[in-house]
């Protein structure tokens, strides 16, 4: 009989080029008398990692080694509510520079200072906005994010983008402040969207609910700072995020790319630890040593702790957008991860490519 046969007798109707999910397999298993073992990429990667008695995920040293770290942001919202433009105002205002004057440019993250109650609060901002980015990497498993911002035009309301944004917020179990963007514009109807986003189960705190919503106009900059302070309030309220700064960093590949003059340049968020220029590195399937490090101003920064964007000069080659990094011992165990990671990829690959051809085989037998 043909594997397409079996299914169909297992109630399973299928075609020979389909590929099946887990259960299904472990059904298919059992009635042909296999032991299927279905093993996640995650799964196969923290058994390579614990095989050079590293652990990916957690923070070393308990309790008493965590300290508050800034929240991580991700904009998202409908087409043309104005995402980029308020991400543009944000960094035009508050960028945290080392030295005044410097020119911001683009790293696909950067951190912000905003004083709330008299204290000095940073926030992170992750600058490509589009839920793509956010679902791409949660596919791979890698959360980067604290809260979201929600951008909802008030001369347009909500729209089915923005309700996708809730909803990828709401499946990533992370808190949301409602930028009512905007307002400037004739016509703006900020009590719309506050009512419209009820039914969302987005609540105003003014309605009696526990969500911020801000009125703001990323155009003319207005109420830029209220709204920093709501990401700040929000992430009091219902955060309780802190990391260890000493040990080792580990943490994730926001974006990458080959630069020209520079080589593989690549932005990481440090989640735990510090990084620090020279320690040896693995992203992904990517390795090194940190030859530099720069900010969102193009200034070199000799370390980077929990929450930090950073842009890493140094790699062999190019991560991909979700990769994590982490520091190793030395060079020598970088590489062998790096390499044994991409001849798993290559495995893989290899794999996804011959099972249709089995499928088809069986069929035609
Ligand atoms: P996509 O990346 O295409 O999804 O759009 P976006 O959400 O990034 O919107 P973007 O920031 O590009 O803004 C869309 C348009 O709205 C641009 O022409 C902006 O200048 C304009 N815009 C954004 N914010 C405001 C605002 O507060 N007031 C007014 N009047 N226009 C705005
Ligand atoms: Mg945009």
């Amino acid at each position: 009989a043909s594997l397409v046969q079996v299914m169909m007798h297992l109630g399973e109707m299928v075609t020979a080029t389909q590929s099946l999910p887990d259960e299904t397999l472990q059904l298919l298993g059992e009635e042909l008398k296999y032991n299927v073992e279905v093993v996640s990429p995650e799964d196969e990667d923290r058994e390579l990692l614990e095989s050079f008695s590293i652990e990916f995920g957690e923070n070393e040293g308990g309790e008493e080694s965590l300290r508050p770290r800034p929240p991580v942001v991700t904009v998202m919202g409908h087409v043309d509510h104005g995402k980029t433009r308020l991400l543009d105002a944000i960094r035009n205002t508050n960028v945290v520079s080392g030295e005044a004057g410097g020119i911001t440019q683009h790293i696909g993250a950067y951190q912000v200072a905003t004083e709330v109650d008299g204290e000095e609060r940073k926030i992170t901002f992750i600058d490509t906005p589009g839920h793509e980015a956010f679902t791409a990497m949660r596919a791979r498993g890698a959360q980067a994010t604290d809260i979201a911002v929600l951008v909802v035009a008030a001369d347009d309301g909500v729209k089915p983008q923005t309700a996708e944004a809730i909803d990828h917020a709401k499946a990533a179990d992370v808190p949301i402040v409602v930028a009512v963007n905007k307002i400037d514009v004739e016509g703006a109807d900020p009590q719309k969207v506050r009512a419209q986003l009820t039914e969302y189960g987005l609540v105003a705190e003014e309605y009696g609910g526990d969500v911020q919503f801000v009125d703001i106009s990323a155009k003319q900059g207005t109420n830029i700072d209220g709204l920093l302070e709501a990401v700040v309030l929000t992430s009091d309220a219902a955060l309780d995020l802190r990391a260890n700064p000493y040990q080792d960093a580990q943490g994730l590949a926001i974006e990458a790319f080959l630069d020209r003059g520079r080589g593989s340049t690549a932005t990481v968020l440090v989640q735990r630890g510090t990084l620090r220029v020279g320690d040896s590195i693995v992203c992904g399937d990517a390795y090194g040593r940190v030859r530099a490090m720069l900010d969102e101003n193009g200034e070199n920064v000799e370390e980077a702790e929990p929450s930090r964007p950073v842009q890493v000069l140094g790699l062999t080659n190019v991560p991909s957008a979700g990769d994590s990094f982490l520091v190793v011992k030395d060079d020598r165990v970088a590489r062998q991860i790096a390499q044994q990671r991409e001849a798993r990829e290559r495995f893989a690959q290899q794999a996804r490519a011959s099972r249709r051809v089995t499928m088809q085989n069986w069929q035609d037998a």
